[in-house]
């Protein structure tokens, strides 16, 4: 692993404002090998992303057998370097906490053991962290409106969440830690899965999301007639894949190459099309009689597919006419990260959720399993 390939994102106080507990959270799940030190206080002290994105890009997406040697490679490293950035030892961390599942086992088996062994050696607690929570609760370590230019916004449970990432597509009710309601999740494909498939058929490159919300942000989302699937319908499931095969249906129409100004038409009017989705849902999610019992005062978004203006802004309308709290965690908190690990392994320290015997790490991990 060269330097270069390693971004440094310290963004809270550093070490002069009151502690609290302090917690190493690391994450390894996917593409992205990642260490924070996060304390109580919401301070992040030392963040550190290793992605892997120019090893995989060659192969259009992810090759989890290179993900794991990966992780293996860069995982002390990036254990070491966030320390040495906090200007801390081991010494001065109270909790470890790692990534346990979801995820491709190779490379949360990385993450989870290094933890491990570091707890073992130093006898201090360690939190098993399922990957969608720490998603789920990053928007109460940091959030903002959707252009991120207001005051920060305090996340309070229970809260409307829109969790849409590369693995899952979901609406919950977040009602406390370790407390999800399921209200709608995809039938078939994630978000995030059909922008990357989308951006791949155009020969974009990998990841896809945010090669085709800048595309379209140039082009004329009116100019290709997507589906909106189950819109039509009651309930609050998604389904992608109706909108992938009218991706593919159009271009075969349209032999390549393709203009600029096609492809930013084409990635607009895709993009309309899960904008149109997301809110549709989430509308009838509105009215659901969990919702409607449970009152959350803010809708948030979170996971990678959080980083897209257009569902940001989407969103945030929504939830004014709701007369609901938009927030989404910022842009650097959306994708993987080790501080979003930090983060729900000290929400779960607080209420007592350490590991107390050997557990197995899990490659599917439902949020309501927890
Ligand atoms: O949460 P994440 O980093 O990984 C998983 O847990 O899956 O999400 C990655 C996903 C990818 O599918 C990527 O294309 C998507 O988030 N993504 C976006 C944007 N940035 C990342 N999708 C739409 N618009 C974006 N700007
Ligand atoms: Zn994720």
């Amino acid at each position: 692993m060269t330097d270069e390939k390693i971004i440094h994102m310290d963004m809270g106080a550093s070490g002069t404002a009151a502690r609290g507990t302090v917690c190493l959270g690391v994450e390894s799940s996917c593409d992205e090998t990642s260490a924070a030190i996060v304390d109580s206080n919401k301070n992040i002290l030392a963040h550190i992303i290793y992605s892997q994105i120019p090893e995989h890009q060659k192969y259009g997406g992810v090759v989890p057998e290179l993900a794991a040697r990966a992780h293996i490679l860069a995982i002390d490293t990036v254990i070491h370097e966030t320390l040495n950035r906090a200007n801390m030892t081991i010494d001065d961390i109270d909790v470890i906490a790692a990534t346990a599942g979801p995820g491709l086992i190779g490379g949360v088996l990385v993450g989870w053991m290094a933890a491990t062994g570091i707890a073992q050696s130093t006898g201090k607690p360690l939190v098993a962290v399922n990957h969608l929570e720490g998603h789920a609760l990053v928007p109460r370590l940091a959030a903002a409106t959707a252009d991120n230019s207001a005051a920060p916004v305090t996340v309070e449970f229970p809260y409307l969440l829109m969790l849409a990432s590369g693995g899952h597509c979901q609406i919950l009710l977040v009602r406390g830690v370790g407390k999800y309601d399921l209200i709608g999740q995809t039938l078939d494909d994630s978000a995030g899965e059909a922008f990357d498939k989308v951006s791949k058929m155009l020969g974009l490159g990998y990841p896809g999301g945010p090669i085709v919300d800048r595309r379209a942000a140039l082009g004329n989302p009116c100019a290709f007639d997507f589906p909106r699937p189950l819109c039509d319908k009651p309930g609050c499931d998604f389904s992608f894949s109706g909108i992938k095969t009218a991706a593919r249906t159009f271009l075969s129409r349209t032999p390549a190459p393709w203009s600029d100004e096609f492809i930013n038409d084409f990635c607009a009017s895709f993009q309309a099309a899960v904008v149109d989705c997301i809110i549709n849902r989430l509308g009838h999610a509105m009215k659901s009689d969990v919702v409607l019992n449970a009152k959350p005062k803010t809708l948030v978004v979170a996971g990678g597919v959080a980083k897209n203006s257009a569902i940001r802004n989407a969103m945030e309308r929504l939830a004014h006419e709701h007369n609901m709290i938009f927030a989404a965690p910022p842009m650097s908190l959306c994708t993987d990260n080790g501080a979003m690990i930090a983060w729900a392994g000290l929400e779960n320290y607080k209420i007592g959720n350490v590991v107390r015997e050997p557990i197995a790490p899990r490659p599917r991990w439902p949020l309501t399993e927890l």
